[in-house]
């Protein structure tokens, strides 16, 4: 089997902002191949975003070791953090955090601009990934000016943009009718596969969830494996 791009191991993680601390990870653990996709899945407030952000080098761990694409966060300076960022990881959230005052095409291009792509190779890349997600006539619209799953597909396509080796999606569909929802997983998986891009979906929809190769769900603090389709409950 191939390396994986993604390994954490007994990830812990704790908040102390409110009145009482909140212990939200309690050694969760997993492992990505390249081009596996899988969900995790779990309770409102079971720490999902949270474990996508640890996964992502957003936040850091208390303890444990997360792995992407052969390096350890946790040994990682802020600025390498960053870099490393943008190089192998791609995020999709629920709500788009596309740019207002920019064009599709602009949000499209950031990623590598940030990667200090020049301008024309730039654009050339973002435009052939919004065609690929079907907003070729609409590139030169603010995310205002389109609608919520329009505004999700520039999301996606500013995820893969930078061809990432993993991807990230935090119930990306969370925000959608399901017509819309259902687009959005196909677009997600149909460029994962393309791309040979690892996917992490997380997703209250488990129809959705049962429609990738692995199914975890988050409890209590840690991962566990869902076998079988019966096991799947929210
Ligand atoms: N910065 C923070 N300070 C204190 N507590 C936090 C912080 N961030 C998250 N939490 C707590 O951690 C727990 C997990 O939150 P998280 O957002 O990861 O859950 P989730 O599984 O993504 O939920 P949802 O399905 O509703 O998105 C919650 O109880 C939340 O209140
Ligand atoms: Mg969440």
């Amino acid at each position: 089997m191939s390396q994986p791009v993604l390994i954490a191991r007994d990830v812990y993680k704790r908040f102390h902002g409110g009145p009482q601390p909140v212990e939200v990870l309690a050694g969760a653990s997993l492992a990505v191949q390249a081009t596996q996709s899988l969900a995790i899945t779990g309770a409102s407030g079971s720490g999902k975003s949270t474990l996508m952000h640890l996964l992502g080098g957003l936040e850091r761990a208390d303890a444990g070791n997360i792995e992407v694409c052969g390096r350890d966060w946790t040994t990682f300076s802020a600025a390498e953090q960053g870099s490393w960022r943008n190089r192998c990881v791609g995020f999709v959230y629920q709500f788009h955090h596309l740019l207002p005052e920019f064009t599709a095409l602009d949000n499209v291009m950031m990623p590598l601009r940030i990667r200090r792509e020049s301008a024309g190779i730039a654009q050339i890349k973002a435009c052939e990934m919004l065609e690929l997600v079907g907003l070729a006539s609409r590139m030169l619209h603010k995310p205002g000016e389109l609608s919520g799953g329009e505004r999700q597909r520039v999301a996606v396509a500013r995820a893969l943009v930078t061809r990432p080796a993993l991807l990230l999606a935090d119930e990306p569909t969370g925000n959608l009718d399901s017509d819309s929802a259902q687009l959005i997983f196909d677009l997600l998986a149909q460029v994962t596969r393309e791309h040979r891009t690892a996917m992490v979906l997380v997703t209250h929809d488990l129809e959705l969830a049962k429609r990738c190769g692995t199914v975890l769900r988050l409890s209590k603090g840690i991962l566990q494996s869902m076998k079988r389709p019966a096991d799947i409950v929210d």
